[in-house]
């Protein structure tokens, strides 16, 4: 289990990512809502997500996962999405850290259902 931090709005909180795990699916078992308005199939950029550490340890992108970021706001080189981005190996002597862009913050609840 890799430590994963995740910072929204300046507020850190933590949750562990397997290997094999996706980001969301990892957040959402964990009591920390990310929005995912097509459920996790690649079909919208709302699990938008900055991996700010860590990124290395994550599986490359799809051709599909970069067509959706390319409808997503506020994309940079560390944006991800969260559904689609697994952890292929725990970092070395480090933790994954993710941000939420500025826009979707409200979309990230704490305790909020699947
Ligand atoms: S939830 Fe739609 S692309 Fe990730």
């Amino acid at each position: 289990m890799t430590t994963t931090r995740l910072t929204v709005a300046g507020e850190t909180r933590s949750f562990t990512l397997a290997v094999g795990e996706t980001i969301l699916h990892a957040a959402m078992e964990q009591g920390l809502h990310l929005d995912h308005a097509c459920g996790g199939v690649c079909a919208c950029s709302t699990c938008h997500v900055k991996v700010t550490a860590g990124a290395e340890c994550l599986s490359a992108a799809s051709e599909d996962e970069l067509d959706q970021l390319d409808t997503a706001r506020d994309v940079n080189l560390d944006s991800r999405l969260g559904c689609q981005a697994k952890l292929l190996r725990a970092p070395a002597g480090g933790a994954i850290a993710i941000t939420i862009p500025q826009w979707n913050v409200n979309a990230v609840r704490e305790g909020a259902g699947h």
